[in-house]
C-alpha cells in the first residue's frame, strides 16, 4: 500500500509491529473516551471556505521560542520510539530537521539525549517528567543543557499513570502468566521485518536517557513499576521555580486543559504551555484538547506561547488548531505510526504530506500567512 494519510500509516504500523507495541501507541486510558473525543472534536471544527483572494503565495513558516519552523509543527515527545524502528528517536529527529520543524525527545526514549544530539545539527527539545530524586533530575537537566536542548517541555499530567487496559492485557504494564508470555514471543517472531530492524539491528534497547536511574528493569512491566514508585505526585507550581533554577531557556508546561491552570502557568513564569490531555492516555473523560483550546488561548495567549496536541492527524487539523488559537501543533501518533511503518523516511513523507495539506487548507480558506490564522477562518467562530 502507498500510504497517503494518517490512517494508512496506522494500518502499516499495525501490520509491522508486534501487537503489544501497536497497542501501546494506539491505545488510550480506560474506556478510551477522551482518545476518541480528541479526534471527533477535531473533525467537528468546520473551516470557512473563501474564494477569489489571490492565494498564489503562501507562507507556512513561523517562529516559536526564537526557533524558525518551516511550518507550525513539532514532533512531540513519544516514549520508546526506539522500539518502533531502529534507533527511532534519532531517525525521527533527523527527519524533523530535514523538514525544518522541531522535535522533542521524551524522557522515556530508547536513544539517549547524547545519541540524538549526535544525529542532528540543530538540537532537539527535551521533555521532562518530575522524578522524586531531585539529584537525578538535576543530572538529567544538566545533560539536556549539555546537549544544547533549546526548549524544555515539562510534562505535568502524569503524576500518576492512567491505566491503559490494552497495556495490561498485552503485559506491557503488568506481568503475564507463562503461556501468555510464550504467545507474546510468537507474536514477536511473526513480525520479521520489525524483528530484523529493531531487535537485531536496533540495539541497545534500554532507556537511554534514564539508564543510570533504572536498576536494570527486566522487561517493560518492571519499568512501569519503577514509574509508579519514582514519578512525583507531590508536584505543585512551586516546583516550576525549582526547574527554572536548573534551566535557563524557555520552559513549556505540557498537559494544560483548564483556564485556571493556564493562568497559574503564567503566574509561575512558564514561557509556553501545551494544551493537551496526553493523547487520551491519562484522565479518561477529560475534555478534548481542541475543545479546551479556545478558552485557554483567549485567557493567556497574549502572555505565553500556546501549543496544542491531541488528535492532530493532518495539515487540515493543524489549520483547525491554529484557527482556534494555537501557535503550533505537536504531533504524537501522527509521527509514531509513520516511524513504525517506514522509519525516518516515513516521518519525512508524513511531514511533507502535512505540509501539502496545510497549504491547501490555507489556499481554500484564503489564509496566505499561517501566522495570521485566527477564528475568522472558522465557519462557526
Ligand atoms: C505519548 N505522550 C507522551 N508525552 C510526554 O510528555 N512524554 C512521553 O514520554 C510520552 N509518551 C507517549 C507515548 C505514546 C506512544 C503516545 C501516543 C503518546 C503524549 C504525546 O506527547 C501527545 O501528548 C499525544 O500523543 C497527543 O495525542 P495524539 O495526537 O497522538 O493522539
Amino acid at each position: 500500500m502507498t500510504p497517503a494519510s494518517f490512517s494508512d500509516y496506522r494500518e502499516l504500523a499495525r501490520r509491522r509491529l508486534p501487537r503489544m507495541l501497536f497497542d501501546y501507541i494506539d491505545g488510550g486510558s480506560y474506556a478510551e473516551i477522551t482518545l476518541r473525543r480528541n479526534t471527533e472534536a477535531m473533525e467537528a471544527v468546520q473551516l470557512r471556505q473563501r474564494v477569489m483572494r489571490d492565494v498564489s503565495t503562501l507562507s507556512l513558516a513561523t517562529e516559536v521560542f526564537g526557533q524558525k519552523l518551516s511550518m507550525p509543527v513539532v514532533l512531540g515527545p513519544v516514549g520508546m520510539a526506539g522500539m518502533y524502528a531502529r534507533r527511532g528517536e534519532a531517525q525521527a529527529a533527523r527527519a524533523a530537521e530535514a523538514a525544518g520543524v522541531a522535535s522533542c525527545l521524551s524522557t522515556m526514549s530508547i536513544c539517549g539525549i547524547e545519541e540524538v544530539r549526535q544525529a542532528v545539527r540543530a538540537p532537539a527539545w527535551f521533555q521532562l517528567y518530575m522524578i522524586k530524586d531531585r539529584g537525578y533530575m538535576r543530572e538529567l537537566l544538566a545533560r539536556a543543557r549539555q546537549a544544547e536542548a533549546p526548549v524544555l517541555v515539562f510534562t505535568v499530567d502524569l503524576t500518576v499513570p492512567g491505566t491503559r487496559y490494552r497495556d495490561v492485557r498485552s503485559g506491557l504494564t503488568a506481568p503475564l502468566p507463562f503461556w501468555a508470555q510464550v504467545a507474546r514471543g510468537i507474536d514477536g517472531l511473526s513480525h520479521p521485518a520489525w524483528l530484523y530492524d529493531v531487535m537485531l539491528r536496533g540495539r541497545p534497547h534500554g532507556f537511554g536517557t534514564l539508564a543510570s536511574a533504572l536498576p536494570h528493569a527486566r522487561g517493560a512491566s518492571e519499568f512501569w513499576v519503577w514509574i509508579r514508585a519514582n514519578f512525583d505526585p507531590s508536584i505543585t507550581w512551586a516546583d516550576l521555580a525549582w526547574v527554572r533554577e536548573q534551566w535557563p531557556g524557555p520552559i513549556v508546561v505540557k498537559g494544560i486543559l483548564d483556564v485556571e491552570d493556564a493562568r497559574d502557568a503564567v503566574r509561575a513564569g512558564a514561557d509556553g504551555i501545551v494544551v493537551s490531555n496526553h493523547g487520551g492516555r491519562q484522565l479518561d473523560g477529560a475534555v478534548a484538547s481542541v475543545e479546551a483550546l479556545p478558552a485557554v488561548a483567549d485567557a493567556v495567549g497574549d502572555r505565553l506561547t500556546v501549543l496544542m496536541d491531541g488528535g492532530v492527524r493532518s495539515g487540515l487539523d493543524v489549520m483547525r488548531a491554529l484557527a482556534l488559537g494555537a501557535k503550533a501543533c505537536m504531533l504524537g501518533r501522527a509521527w509514531a505510526f509513520p516511524l513504525a511503518a517506514r522509519g525516518g523516511p516515513g516521518v519525512a513523507h508524513m511531514l511533507e504530506t502535512m505540509r501539502g495539506e496545510l497549504a491547501t487548507a490555507m489556499a481554500l480558506t484564503g489564509c496566505t500567512d499561517v501566522r495570521a490564522a485566527d477564528r475568522t477562518l472558522l465557519a462557526r467562530p
